[in-house]
């Protein structure tokens, strides 16, 4: 089987109709957003008509939409996107973010995949500490999470399984699954990626092949700039997609 992920498309549908046509063009089986399809950007009734089609995980983003509470703990540029997203969803897509879930499995690619972490749905596995007590709560070999906007590869050795590496992945990147190991794979954000490379970033899993594959690909960033300054978006939030911070 071949599986695409996506996360972290954040109403950037300039971005995310980028990734689809190379989606497209890879013939997957199967298609999963992994969370956050709105926020900071000002399509996210675009990002979800997408999502829908496929499968989708609620994110932070998304939750705080529905909890208007929990966005006090977003910066002031967040809060503000938040607000002008929930008043620009339509009502049956906010109907559909509130029935969004917090871990999805695939049991043909046998695969788990949460927003943040499965500890705690917005968690951000930043540490071996995190990703180790993350190993402990799946049992497939890989577990697939968005939300720290930075591609990486979390390493556990089923011989020692204390020994946890950190892969961060810049640009693309193709690896090979070892049988002995353990994973947990961030994969990056489609909409606003944070590593210092503005380019998106989505995974494609080959589960015949064994192995997952990084793809970073351009996007016509001044497209959503301008449609974010026009909507009155935060300038921070414009200005750091050409950065990729
Ligand atoms: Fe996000």
């Amino acid at each position: 089987m071949k599986i695409a992920l996506l996360s972290d498309c954040h109403g950037n549908i300039a971005a995310l109709e980028s990734a689809m046509k190379i989606v497209e063009s890879q013939k997957t089986d199967q298609i999963y957003f992994l969370g956050d399809m709105v926020g900071y950007y000002p399509n996210p009734n675009e990002c979800l008509e997408i999502a829908k089609k496929h499968n989708c995980l609620m994110g932070n983003h998304e939750y705080a939409c529905i909890h208007p509470s929990y966005s006090k703990l977003f910066n002031s540029a967040a809060q503000n996107a938040i607000r002008w997203t929930k008043n620009n969803l339509t009502v049956d897509n906010i109907d559909y973010i509130s029935k969004l879930s917090y871990t999805l499995e695939d049991m043909d690619a046998k695969i788990k995949m949460a927003h943040g972490a499965l500890t705690n749905p917005f968690e951000y596995i930043q540490s071996k500490v995190t990703a180790f007590a993350n190993f402990e709560l799946f049992t497939e070999q890989i577990l697939f999470i968005g939300h720290t906007h930075r591609a990486a590869v979390w390493t556990q050795s089923l011989n020692e399984p204390y020994d946890i590496k950190l892969t961060e992945v810049w640009e693309s990147f193709t690896f090979d699954l070892e049988s002995d190991k353990r994973y947990i794979i961030n994969i990056g954000s489609v909409g606003q990626p944070r590593d210092g490379n503005p380019n998106g970033c989505f995974v494609i899993f080959d589960s015949l092949e064994k192995n997952i594959r990084f793809i970073r690909f351009e996007y016509p960033i001044e497209v959503t700039y301008q449609r974010a300054l026009d909507a009155g978006m935060d300038s921070m939030l414009c200005n750091r997609l050409f950065a990729g911070i």
